[in-house]
């Protein structure tokens, strides 16, 4: 690695004194909100150069906060032992309930990862490829041609449908239900994460009155889903999430409870659904942009290969995470990390964006440039965007697989129109970052070819209309 300007970004000198906190601005904690607000993505960056590649912030909802951007004290971060460090307090694991994987935290956190990492690995993967492939050809089948449109709308129809066919198992009545229901809960529920749970339910009147009689619709749907399901004969050969926790056993030989299902079926939609959507939608925008990977790529798809379209989607979440910061909480006085000693109850960030930028991992780091990961894969503790060890995202591998076969499709089905247009920008949508435009998009369909095969539709539903 060649050595780059900031002097901060090398890794901790192992015998350097550790020093209590990293520097950090001294203006007021509202002051500080306001930048983090505004200018997230540019406050961040100015704060790196000015004082290196881990510094203390004081903003609203964390106080004062650590954060990182330092590989190997990053690494250390995540492989700490949960006595260590866990989980931050405030996470959307309040509003998705306290069986949510974000609400666990150690035992408790691994006995449940335990149990629900096989539906997202080897064989169940490519059982769900068809889903995808089937919904990424309904959706495309309305695009228009030569006019442009912002991707990101059928994008999140895309992975909101294919969550509840894979993940949740839905059909017809119910699946139409929560696809009216679900986006608007997560976006409230998104909204609501860090603002204090009233001591009592003021109904419709207030944000969290509103919420609450949503997730009571919910649960009564996914109540319907698991009598459904359990009444099926054929339960032991479906592939969806739901049929594999109703038949996981944890080590005591117990069930997952349906209140543990119903939490963890809406974290996997809530993690999974937006963070998909916006990194295919930020891939359009990207590929638009690189008219010779565009080009390169749609000769691959025709072939059959992969291997560039799986570097594409690295330096697509490379150099746009859609999401910026993965939080930990100390829970031990004096945790040593690196450099620094940090307090019990300290926010420790990690900016997935700096790590990212960094020219000494990644030379060159604002190029778009996918022969990065075409020799090697990424490293995981140098490239983040699933976050990292044991709370790292359970999806990741699932996430890949989707982005994959919905790039394949389109790929293979139309001819993308370059542009010499300005860079999107970053927007924030509360989970997600999106490109502001939402990854606009003119296509000319290549050939009649896939999305003649779509087969008729099972769920009585439209492909448009959904929320996005
Ligand atoms: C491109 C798409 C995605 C991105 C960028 C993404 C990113 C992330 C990140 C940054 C975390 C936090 C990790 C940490 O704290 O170290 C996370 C956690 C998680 N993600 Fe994803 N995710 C994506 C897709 C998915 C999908 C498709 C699913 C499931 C269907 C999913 C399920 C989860 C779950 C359950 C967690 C919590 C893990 C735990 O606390 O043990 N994600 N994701």
């Amino acid at each position: 690695m060649a050595a780059g300007p900031r002097q901060a970004a090398a890794p901790p000198p192992r015998t350097a004194p550790s020093a209590a906190l990293p520097p950090g601005p001294s203006v007021p904690r509202f002051v500080q909100g306001a930048v983090a607000l505004t200018s997230a993505q540019r406050g961040m960056r100015r704060m790196r150069d000015r004082y290196g590649d881990a510094f203390t912030v004081n903003v609203p909802i964390f106080g004062h906060a650590v954060v990182m951007s330092n590989p190997a004290e990053v690494k250390q971060l995540f492989t700490a032992r949960p006595e260590m460090v866990d989980n931050l307090d405030r996470n959307l694991g309040r509003v998705l309930g306290p069986g949510s994987l974000f609400a666990l935290a150690g035992e408790a956190h691994h006995r449940q990862r335990k149990l629900l990492i096989p539906p997202f690995h080897g064989r169940r993967l490519a059982a769900y490829e068809r889903i995808v492939q089937e919904e990424t050809l309904r959706e495309t089948a309305a695009w228009p041609q030569g006019q442009p449109f912002p991707t990101l709308p059928s994008t999140m129809r895309i992975t909101l449908n294919v969550i509840l066919r894979a993940v949740f198992g839905a059909q017809g009545a119910q699946f139409d239900e929560l696809r009216a229901l679900l986006p608007r809960a997560i976006k409230l529920g998104s909204q609501l994460a860090v603002v204090p749970v009233p001591k009592i339910d003021l109904g419709r009147w207030s944000p969290w009155g509103r919420f609450w009689a949503m997730r009571r619709e919910y649960d009564a749907i996914v109540d319907r889903l698991i009598d459904t399901a359990l009444h099926d004969s054929a339960l032991d050969e479906r592939d969806d999430v739901l049929a594999l926790m109703l038949q996981s056993r944890y080590d005591d030989g117990s069930a997952m409870s349906r209140d543990e299902i119903a939490d963890q079926l809406l974290t996997l939609l809530a993690a999974g659904h937006e963070t998909t959507a916006t990194t295919l939608a930020w891939a359009v925008e990207r590929l638009r942009r690189h008219p010779a990977v565009l080009s390169e790529l749609a000769d691959e798809a025709d072939t059959g290969g992969s291997a560039l379209r799986e570097a594409v989607i690295a330096e697509v979440q490379r150099s746009r995470p859609v999401i910026d910061l993965v939080g930990r909480q100390v829970k031990a006085d004096g945790f040593q990390l690196g450099r620094w000693s940090l307090p019990k109850g300290m926010a420790v960030l990690v900016s997935i964006a700096l790590m990212h930028d960094d020219e000494r991992t990644f030379p060159n780091p604002r190029l778009f440039d996918p022969a990065r990961f075409l020799a090697a894969k990424p490293d995981l503790y140098q490239w983040v965007p699933f976050g990292g060890g044991s709370r790292r995202c359970l999806g990741a591998s699932f996430a890949t697989m989707e982005m994959n076969v919905v790039l394949r499709t389109v790929l293979r089905d139309f001819r993308l129109e370059p542009t010499d247009e300005p860079d999107e920008r970053w927007h924030s949508r509360g989970v997600a970052s999106a490109p502001a435009d939402g990854g606009r998009l003119v296509v000319r369909r290549r050939t009649a070819g896939l999305s003649a095969q779509v087969p008729a539709r099972t769920m009585g539903t439209q492909s448009t209309g959904a929320q996005s």
